[in-house]
C-alpha cells in the first residue's frame, strides 16, 4: 500500500482556539457583510478566525481557498464527529448551531454512505426532472399555477395596482405550496415550518426545539407515505431505498425542506431584488429571456447560501496564512469568494453577458447541490421570477434599498420582506372560485392551497 506523508503543523503555529476572534454576526455584518469580509481579508488574508455565537471558526474568504476546501473531500470532512471541540465536550452547553449539525443526513455524511444517499435522492427526483414525464410536467404546471394564483389573490386583496410584500405574500407561500405537493403532504405545510427551519439555520435561541418539531413533522410524513405511497418525492425516496427507516427518511426530507423553502425562496427574492434594483446585466439577461443566466447573475451578487456549512480538517493543513489543525472547523464563504472573484474578473464579467457560471451559489465538489435538485431549484426560481414580471407591468421597490430588512445568519443571507409598488399588466389572473366565494372544495389539494393562501394573507389566522 502506498504510504502518505502528511504535513504536521509547526509547533509554534497558533491553534484556532488560542487566537482572538471577532464575532461575525454583528449589526455591521447585518448591514454590510461585504465590508466585514473586506476588513477580515485585509487583516488576516484569505482565511480569518471569527467567532460564531461564542465558538471560533475559520472563515474561508478567497475564491481559490474556498474551491480548495470544497473540492478536497478527503481533507475536509462533513461528518460532525470529526469536530474536535465537540468530541472533547468543549462547545458551550446548548450551543444553538449544533442542533442542525447533529441531524445526520446526506449533507453531513462522507464517502460511500454519502454517495449512496445522494444517489437515492437523485433517483427519487428524476421523475420530476423530466419535462415530458407526467410528474415533471405536472410539477412545472403546478408551480406556474400557484404563482398565478398568488398574484390573483394579491390583486383580489389590493387591486390591480398597489403594494405587496413579495416575501410574505408571494415567495414563502409559493415555496410551501410546492413543498406540500412535491413531498406529498396530506395537509398543507404552514409558515410555522418555515419559521422552525429559520430558527435551526440561524441558530436562534429556540433552535433545538424548533429542529425537533420540524424533524417530527417530517418523520410523521415519512410514516404516512410508507403506509400510503403516492406520486411524490417521499414515496420515490422509499422506492429508491426501501431500507430507509422513517427517522432517516424524515431527516432527509427535513434538509430538503430547508433547501426548498429557505434556500430556494431566498434565491427567488435575491433574483427579484437584482431585477428591481436595476442591475443592468441582470435585467438584460431577463429581457433576453435567459432566466437561467438571470439567476446566475443574482447568485453571483448575492448567493443565498452565503457561508457554506462546516467542514472539519481530517489532518493538519496550511490554508491562507494559517495552519488549520486536524479537527478544527472551517466555513467556506461563497459571498466573500464572489467578492474576490468580482475583484479578479473586474467589470468584464459583471457588465457583459459572458458566463457567470463560476459562481459558487450551488456549492462545488462532492457536496455541491445535486444536479437533479439544482435543476428543480432553477425551474422554481425561473418560474417564480418570470411570472412576476409577466404579470406586472410596473414593479418597483416600495422602500429605499438601504432600508430593506435582511436576515444575515451564519449560513443564509436573505430578505425578510420585499415590499414593492406594482401595477398589473392586464386583467388579474383568476383565483380559484372557492377563494373568491369562501366555499369548501372537493379537491383536498386545492383546499390546502387556499387555506395556505388565507393564512399568509391574514397573518396566521386559521380559516373558518
Ligand atoms: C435555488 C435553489 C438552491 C440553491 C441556491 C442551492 C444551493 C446549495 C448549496 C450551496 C449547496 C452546498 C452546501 C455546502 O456545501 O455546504 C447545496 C447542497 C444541497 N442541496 Fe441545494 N440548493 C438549491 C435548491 C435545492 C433543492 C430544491 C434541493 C432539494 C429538493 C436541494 C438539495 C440539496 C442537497 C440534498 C444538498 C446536499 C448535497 C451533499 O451534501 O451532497 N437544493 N445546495
Amino acid at each position: 500500500m502506498e504510504a502518505h506523508e502528511y504535513a504536521i503543523a509547526p509547533a509554534d503555529s497558533p491553534w484556532l482556539e488560542s487566537l482572538p476572534v471577532h464575532p461575525l454576526l454583528t449589526a455591521e455584518f447585518d448591514a454590510d457583510p461585504g465590508a466585514v469580509y473586506d476588513w477580515l481579508r485585509r487583516t488576516y488574508g484569505p482565511v480569518a478566525p471569527v467567532g460564531l455565537m461564542g465558538v471560533p471558526v475559520w472563515l474561508v474568504l478567497d475564491y481559490a481557498e474556498v474551491l480548495q476546501v470544497l473540492r478536497n473531500e478527503c481533507q475536509w470532512r462533513r461528518d460532525v464527529r470529526y469536530w474536535r471541540a465537540r468530541a472533547e465536550g468543549r462547545l458551550p452547553h446548548g450551543w444553538p448551531l449544533l442542533a442542525g449539525y447533529e441531524v445526520r443526513q446526506t449533507m453531513f455524511m462522507d464517502d460511500e454512505e454519502h454517495l449512496a444517499a445522494r444517489s437515492t435522492l437523485h433517483s427519487a427526483l428524476r421523475p420530476f426532472q423530466e419535462e415530458r414525464s407526467p410528474q415533471g410536467w405536472e410539477l412545472r404546471a403546478a408551480v406556474a399555477r400557484y404563482a398565478d394564483e398568488l398574484v390573483g389573490v394579491l390583486a383580489a386583496e389590493s387591486g390591480t395596482a398597489g403594494f405587496a410584500d413579495l416575501g410574505a405574500q408571494y415567495t414563502r407561500p409559493l415555496l410551501l405550496m410546492v413543498t406540500t405537493r412535491l413531498f406529498g403532504c396530506p395537509v398543507e405545510l404552514g409558515e410555522e415550518l418555515v419559521m422552525d427551519l429559520w430558527r435551526m439555520v440561524d441558530g436562534g435561541p429556540d433552535a433545538g426545539p424548533a429542529t425537533g418539531r420540524a424533524l417530527a413533522a417530517m418523520t410523521r410524513l415519512a410514516a404516512h407515505r410508507r403506509a400510503r405511497p403516492g406520486d411524490d418525492l417521499t414515496s420515490y425516496l422509499l422506492l429508491a431505498d426501501a431500507g430507509l427507516s422513517d427517522e432517516q427518511l424524515g431527516r432527509e426530507l427535513f434538509m430538503n425542506a430547508v433547501c426548498l423553502n429557505d434556500i430556494t425562496g431566498n434565491m427567488v427574492l435575491n433574483t427579484l431584488l437584482e431585477v428591481l434594483r436595476g442591475n443592468a446585466s441582470v435585467r438584460r439577461s431577463l429581457s433576453a429571456g435567459q432566466l437561467g443566466e438571470t439567476v446566475n447573475r443574482a447568485a453571483l451578487v448575492n448567493p443565498p447560501v452565503a457561508n457554506m456549512c462546516f467542514r472539519f480538517a481530517a489532518r493538519d493543513v496550511r490554508l491562507g496564512n494559517f495552519w488549520v489543525r486536524a479537527g478544527e472547523v472551517v466555513s467556506p464563504s461563497a459571498a466573500a469568494a464572489h467578492q474576490d472573484l468580482l475583484a479578479i474578473g473586474s467589470s468584464a464579467m459583471v457588465g457583459s453577458t459572458v458566463s457567470t457560471r463560476a459562481h459558487l451559489g450551488w456549492g462545488a465538489g462532492a457536496h455541491g447541490c445535486p444536479s437533479s435538485a439544482r435543476e428543480l431549484g432553477e425551474m422554481i426560481v425561473a418560474t417564480a421570477v418570470g411570472r412576476v414580471f409577466d404579470h406586472f407591468t410596473k414593479a418597483e421597490l416600495a422602500i429605499p434599498e438601504d432600508q430593506l430588512p435582511w436576515r444575515s445568519g451564519p449560513v443564509v443571507r436573505g430578505l425578510k420582506l420585499l415590499p414593492v409598488r406594482y401595477e398589473l399588466s392586464g386583467p388579474p389572473p383568476s383565483v380559484p372560485r372557492p377563494w373568491a366565494a369562501g366555499e369548501p372544495v372537493a379537491d383536498g389539494r386545492a383546499r390546502g392551497v387556499l387555506s395556505a393562501l388565507r393564512r399568509f394573507m391574514f397573518g396566521g389566522k386559521k380559516d373558518a
